[in-house]
């Protein structure tokens, strides 16, 4: 039978051909690349892979440079020489892939094979950081009143114009208004500007009798120095019962000092208007960080606004769902930068959010 088969001399002549067309560079490059390969494939750390990778497509790898050489071929050669060099990086490239495999399989095999491994191990953190003077307080003000009683409550940050102006009996009409001017999304929403507008939500929520406390993040429309931020924290605390006085309050206030800073602490209380409470008070405390004289702090005056407080609103207790007649209650919203602040003696506020790890090293380490 006849079996076409391709001439032997034209075979012999497409060979011949291809050598004739393969221009010396070739050569040259396919043997860059085959010792750049060895080399990889000769790795036998992920590091000295890495180093293996550089040397040969780095910024200034073999294999890299010879792009350089472009310029001095006839113009003719010129594209085939950039394919010639792009298929060696691929070439390369692939080399790579397939080593960084298989050295990072041998690395798990390794471990998986070592009895005196415990995947069940939680992981060892390299660098634990620090935790934030806010969380450190936060956490320790948490703690205090839980064991206390009081539920901790984690309140939402954009919540509704209700919550955080009408039902505190804040109308829109209402000067207090515009000491609290804020963030507004395009719905209607707001980034809150107190913690109070954890008050009704609570209301809401639980069955009096209760008590609650709400930290979190507060936002205000603001121009900023030592003493103001756009952003700050505060504690809410809000405690709901048949029968509340002013001389519950005060107690509760001064327990709360004192736990908070383990020893006394000289006080003072102002007459303050809230519209969501009456009688409503400003608790003040002497400056800690200047202990009296004045500083940028407590503006030159020897004492910190602190704990403004007051017997909740009837109009409040209506919002919630609470009939005035039956139930009665307190409220207090402890400025928790400014504590940070007197606890650590920092004097200016903007270093909180600030996000300068100087700053921020100085406090507990995480682990
Ligand atoms: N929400 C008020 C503010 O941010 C602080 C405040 C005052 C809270 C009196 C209260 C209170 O609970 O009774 O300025």
């Amino acid at each position: 039978m006849d079996i076409p088969h391709p001439a032997p001399h034209l075979a012999a002549l497409d060979e011949e051909d291809m050598q004739q067309a393969s221009p010396a560079w070739q050569a040259e490059i396919d043997g860059i690349t085959t010792t750049v390969c060895a080399s990889i494939d000769a790795a036998t750390t992920l590091a000295s892979l890495r180093t293996a990778e550089i040397s040969a497509v780095g910024r200034k790898g073999q294999v890299t440079e010879l792009r350089k050489r472009i310029g001095s071929l006839p113009k003719t050669e010129r594209r085939a020489f950039g394919q010639a060099v792009n298929a060696a990086v691929g070439r390369v490239k692939t080399a790579i892939n397939a080593r960084h495999e298989s050295l990072k399989q041998a690395l798990i095999d390794a471990e998986l094979g070592d009895d005196s491994f415990d995947e069940t191990m939680p992981a060892q953190p390299v660098n634990g950081g620090t935790y934030h003077p806010l969380t450190l307080v936060q956490r320790e003000l948490e703690d205090v009143f839980a064991s206390m009683g009081y539920h901790v409550m984690d309140f939402p940050e954009v919540d509704s114009e209700f919550y955080n102006f009408e039902g505190l009996n804040i109308p829109g009409w209402h000067p207090a208004r515009d000491m609290q001017d804020t963030f507004w999304l395009d719905d209607g929403h707001l980034l809150r500007t107190h913690t109070s507008t954890g008050q009704v939500r609570a209301m809401h929520l639980f069955k009096p009798p209760f008590r609650a406390v709400f930290p979190g993040k507060v936002y205000r429309y603001e121009a900023t120095d030592a003493s103001h931020e756009h952003t700050f924290h505060q504690v809410e605390g809000l405690m709901v019962a048949k029968h509340v006085s002013v001389a519950h309050l005060l107690d509760s206030m001064r327990t709360l000092l004192s736990a908070i800073f383990g020893r006394d602490v000289q006080v003072r209380l102002r007459p303050g208007y809230f519209p969501f409470v009456e009688p409503g008070f400003e608790l003040d405390i002497s400056c800690q960080v200047c202990g009296g004289p004045g500083c940028a702090v407590c503006k030159k005056s020897g004492w910190v606004e602190l704990l403004p407080c007051g017997l909740v609103h009837p109009n409040v207790l209506r919002a919630g769902g609470l009939d005035p007649d039956e139930w009665q209650g307190w409220a207090f919203g402890l400025g928790l930068s400014r504590l940070v602040m007197m606890r650590y003696a920092i004097s200016d506020i903007r270093l909180l959010l600030g996000g300068d790890v100087r700053f921020l090293e100085q406090f507990e380490r995480g682990v």
